[in-house]
């Protein structure tokens, strides 16, 4: 990896690299952000990969252009009131997803809703114009390490696993941004920041703030960890009985498969969609699952399937 000074040429060259699905580190006025193509469900994949996380959590998606908004996401007064008074800045609104979303379900970790912010730095909007896409965007470091401010913080936690590290000096902020869910009828605060609930409340009225971190939801049903099919799962088989869909991993007769090829990466971006689509009870009565080899971001995988195949309440 190759750490360069926010210039005209670094920017168009971190823009090509995620036209073309690699992995670029950029500043924001909070912290780093570890940046992939949000439309591009591998990129995605890249990025829990490279970050190290044994789960799946939610990633917050940048735009610098409003006209992004209505594409990924259904609005409402509460988002126009809030983008209005805080857009560009440290506040990310949680909104339903849109009916033909484009960003990857990953993004999402197969949620319905999506998590948006337009950053109030130069460098990070003119990254985002030339890329012309939205970029889904965690903190720019190792799972379970603090989060980055400078761009030598970035190149020590993840190395070589980023293709480019755009440096813009120092983060204004130095803190993530706040996390609203504007999804339900009741906003809720799930991760304070710059903006507080008083600058919030003063535009939208009073708001709910959840004590559950949303990156490691302790009740079941909470956030990420919501998302199950309906249909039973079936883990670490090659066979599906009969009424049974097979999700395959690598060679082999499947009824769709995460990656003929065996590559995990290819997998978790095709993991939610396919579940989806396989969960449908009209067709089958169960989801038979091939191993997922747990390494790399296939531990996330095993977790996210686990999951699914726990038991409800
Ligand atoms: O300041 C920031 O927000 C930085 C910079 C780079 O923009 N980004 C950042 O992203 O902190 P990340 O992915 O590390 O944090 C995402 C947070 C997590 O707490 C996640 O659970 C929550 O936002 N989140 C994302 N999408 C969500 C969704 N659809 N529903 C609920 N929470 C969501
Ligand atoms: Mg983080």
């Amino acid at each position: 990896m190759s750490v360069v000074a926010a210039n005209v040429e670094s920017v168009a060259e971190g823009a090509r690299i995620l036209q073309n699905g690699g992995l670029v580190a950029f500043p924001t006025e909070t912290v780093y952000g570890l940046g992939g193509d949000a439309t591009d469900g591998k990129a995605v994949a890249r990025i829990f990969a490279a970050k190290g996380r044994p789960s799946f959590n939610p990633l917050i998606v940048h735009v610098a252009e409003r006209g992004w908004v209505a594409k990924l996401a259904d609005t409402d007064a509460r988002f126009e009131k809030l983008s209005a008074a805080f857009w560009p800045g440290p506040l990310t609104l949680v909104l339903r997803r849109s009916k033909n979303c484009p960003a990857s379900e990953l993004v999402s970790a197969g949620l319905d809703t999506i998590a948006l912010r337009m950053p109030d730095h130069k460098v990070a909007q003119d990254l985002l114009r030339a890329v012309g896409r939205p970029l889904a965007a965690p903190s720019a470091n190792a799972s379970g390490t603090v989060s980055p401010t400078l761009a030598k913080h970035v190149d020590s936690s993840l190395g070589a696993k980023v293709d480019l590290v755009i440096d813009g000096g120092a983060c204004r902020v130095g803190l993530e941004s706040t996390v609203l869910d504007l999804s339900e009828e009741v906003a809720t605060i799930l991760r304070p920041g710059a903006i507080t609930a008083e600058q919030i409340a003063a535009v939208i009225g009073p708001v709910k703030i959840s004590h559950e971190d949303p990156a490691a939801p302790k009740s079941p049903g909470q956030l990420a960890s919501h998302y199950a099919p309906a249909l039973p799962l079936r883990l670490n088989t090659t066979q599906a009985t009969v009424g049974e869909a097979l999700l395959g991993f690598g060679p082999g007769a499947a009824t769709l498969n995460l990656s003929q090829t065996g590559d995990l990466v290819e997998a978790a971006a095709n993991l939610f969609a396919m579940l989806r689509t396989l969960d449908d009870a009209s067709k089958f009565k169960a989801i038979a699952v091939a191993p997922i080899p747990s390494t790399g971001i296939g531990i996330a995988i095993n977790d996210r399937l686990a999951r699914a195949a726990a038991p409800r309440g």
